[in-house]
């Protein structure tokens, strides 16, 4: 069956589960060939094995996103699975290191934002290279309501997700004669890194009564957005923002 990314290459970050995985396997459902990328190789692999273990194509590769000779490498072969182009880049990789203000260090505060934000220019950086300029480039990045509307707990992150927006917008302008599209998702879901509000008492009824369909989603319900922005059904939208929050931001 042709899939909507038949022929494209794909480089997923942070694809080692949570949203990442599933969109490494929504990727690579619909045709494209997926370089499944993590600072945990293992998780990372297993991951690329399970998409080919459904038939698709799939490779692993480790690194960490604020590493640029990794990006570079992970760049070079994600273009290789596709004829030395790269299609489709997505910034997924993060973490979260919580603390209110006040009792936040400085070093924790740059590491999130060294992640995230640094981290996203480091891997688009390196993929515009091998970016091709006939329509079908993409820059996914994944940002947060906390870049959106703020959050406590989590200046670093807010800060970090803000900065990804600002970034998304920005390369989006410039690269834009090159007709590659840029674009920030929004997610909520269930994964690792909601597992502690998810399964706190308190947080987690204080949570769902901020999200109007009154449920965590699943990452594979987070993927098809992905799917969407990665395909020529998104050819003429750049520099948006979309959540995929179960109307969390409206
Ligand atoms: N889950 C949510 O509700 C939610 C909400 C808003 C935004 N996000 C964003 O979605 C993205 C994916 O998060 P998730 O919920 O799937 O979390 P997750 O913890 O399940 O996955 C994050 C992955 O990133 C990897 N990673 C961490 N640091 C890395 C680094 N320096 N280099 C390379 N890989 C690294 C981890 O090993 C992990 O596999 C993140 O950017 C996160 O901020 C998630």
């Amino acid at each position: 069956m042709a899939g909507i990314l038949d022929g494209r290459s794909a480089l997923v970050t942070g694809a080692g589960g949570g949203i990442g995985g599933a969109v490494a396997s929504a990727f690579a459902r619909a045709g494209a060939a997926v370089l499944v990328t993590d600072v945990n190789a293992d998780a990372a692999a297993s991951v690329a094995a399970s998409i080919t273990a459904e038939g698709f194509t799939a490779e692993s590769f480790a690194f960490d996103v604020r590493d640029a000779e990794g990006a570079a490498e992970a760049a070079r072969r994600a273009a290789a699975l596709a004829g030395g182009t790269l299609n489709i880049l997505v910034n997924n990789a993060g973490a979260i290191a919580p603390a209110m203000f006040g009792k936040m260090d400085q070093e924790t505060f740059r590491r999130i934002i060294d992640i995230h934000l640094v981290g996203s220019f480091v891997c688009s950086d390196a993929a515009l290279p091998y970016l091709p300029t006939d329509g079908t480039g993409r820059i996914i990045n994944v940002t947060s309501a906390a870049g959106l509307t703020g959050t406590i707990g989590q200046a670093n992150y807010g800060a970090a997700k803000a900065g990804i927006i600002g970034l998304t917008k920005s390369l989006a302008r410039e690269l834009a004669r090159k007709a590659i599209t840029v674009n920030a998702i929004a997610p909520l879901a269930a994964t690792a890194m909601t597992a502690n509000v998810r399964e706190n008492e308190k947080f987690a009824a204080q949570t769902l009564a901020r999200i109007p369909l009154g449920r965590w989603a699943e990452p594979a319900e987070i993927a098809g957005t992905f799917v969407f922005f990665a395909s020529d059904a998104a050819s003429y939208i750049t520099g948006q923002v979309l959540p995929v929050d179960g109307g969390t931001v409206i």
